[in-house]
């Protein structure tokens, strides 16, 4: 389809940039999204007994490390700020290391970010712009559901030519147009073959750059990235784009600003990246066998001993929907990467 109206389109992640964070109808300036209230609930909003495992797992890479005197834990899109908040009050329990931490987040919604500096007010926390801006020490980025919320683009062979998704915002009614492009000239841009086998593929540049990034810190300082995301893991690349208002699926191009837009994570992707940006995946694995590996069985029948029947099923019952091979268990995965050097797989193995 030609350009007609320059002004009038807009790429398919410029798109979503604006429906998700304009200051004004962005759906994360405004909305309360989570919760049950809200529109989709996350891991740590449904038990304690995630961000406790997640703590179990940074303690081990901490000791992995030989106990540093100091590292930076930065959370990357904290929402509501319960895992870090679960986080930071059960690293008490563990002084040595609790006296080592350094919390930060790294936090794009304002509106966010004032709930998450009210939730974590007694807490010693700092929020960071830039995710290069922090002490040097080693660090460990965390980003739960965290990357399936960046901008895509969405590219298409139609006839043996591509083409790139934009939107049309010409009308109330938006619609998606096709644009011709070059697109060995765009793989070239980022040193990644996208194309390989592909009809359709899904690219988010944002997170080419937030991987950068981090790469500069990981590579400067020693450290990792531990990112716990809906997706799949194939070569093939799949049309996953979608949104979801009040839990239910809604049409991305409607009720903008007042649904979330996220898409499936392409972990053999995100791989790639790594790769391209001079770092290495240590561990992949389900959210289900991440959690089990660690010892979330355990931890629910310590908790819950000599609890009532109700307050018992209440935790198996929260347990159930993170690791449930039908719920979240195995849509989520978790895949931890590092410099080069680190070799860490606690809660990867035996998959
Ligand atoms: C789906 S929410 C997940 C929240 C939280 N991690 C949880 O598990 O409840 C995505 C989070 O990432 C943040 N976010 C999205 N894009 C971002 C960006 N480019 N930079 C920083 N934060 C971002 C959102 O504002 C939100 O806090």
């Amino acid at each position: 389809m030609k350009r007609n109206n320059k002004n009038k389109i807009i790429s398919l992640d410029k798109f979503i940039f604006k429906a998700l964070y304009d200051p004004k109808i962005g759906y994360y300036s405004k909305k309360k999204s989570f919760g049950i209230n809200g529109d989709f609930v996350t891991s740590p909003n449904i038990s304690i007994l995630f961000s406790e495992i997640i703590l179990i797992w940074i303690i081990s890479f901490w000791e992995n490390l030989k106990k540093p005197k100091k590292i930076n834990i930065v959370e990357m899109g904290a929402g509501n700020g319960e895992m870090i908040y679960q986080i930071i009050k059960s690293s008490k329990m563990f002084p040595q290391f609790f006296k080592s931490c350094n919390f930060l987040i790294y936090e794009k919604s304002k509106s966010l970010k004032n709930i998450q500096q009210k939730k974590l007010k007694s807490y010693d926390v700092s929020w960071i712009n830039k995710l290069d801006n922090i002490k040097t020490a080693p660090t460990l980025f965390i980003g739960n559901e965290f990357f399936d919320a960046l901008p895509i683009k969405q590219f298409v062979k139609i006839n043996d030519k591509w083409f790139e998704n934009y939107v049309d915002i010409s009308n109330k009614e938006k619609k998606i147009i096709k644009v011709k492009i070059n697109i060995n000239k765009y793989q070239k841009k980022y040193g990644i073959n996208l194309t390989n086998n592909q009809n359709f593929i899904e690219f988010s540049p944002t997170t080419f750059n937030i991987f950068k990034l981090i790469s500069k810190v990981l590579n400067k300082m020693t450290g990792g990235i531990l990112i716990i995301d809906y997706g799949y893991i194939e070569n093939k690349m799949l049309d996953t784009l979608q949104s979801v208002k009040n839990h239910k699926y809604s049409n991305y191009l409607k009720n903008i600003g007042h649904s979330d837009i996220t898409h499936l994570i392409n972990f053999k992707l995100l791989e790639k990246i790594a790769r391209k940006v001079n770092l290495k995946k240590n561990g992949l694995t389900t959210q289900r066998n991440f959690l089990i590996n660690l010892g979330i069985l355990q931890r629910a029948e310590i908790i819950s001993k000599n609890l009532s029947f109700v307050k018992k099923s209440n935790i198996f019952y929260r347990l159930n929907r993170l690791i449930d091979k039908k719920q979240m268990g195995e849509l989520f995965k978790v895949m931890f990467i590092s410099n080069k050097k680190i070799r860490f797989e606690i809660g990867f193995k035996n998959d």
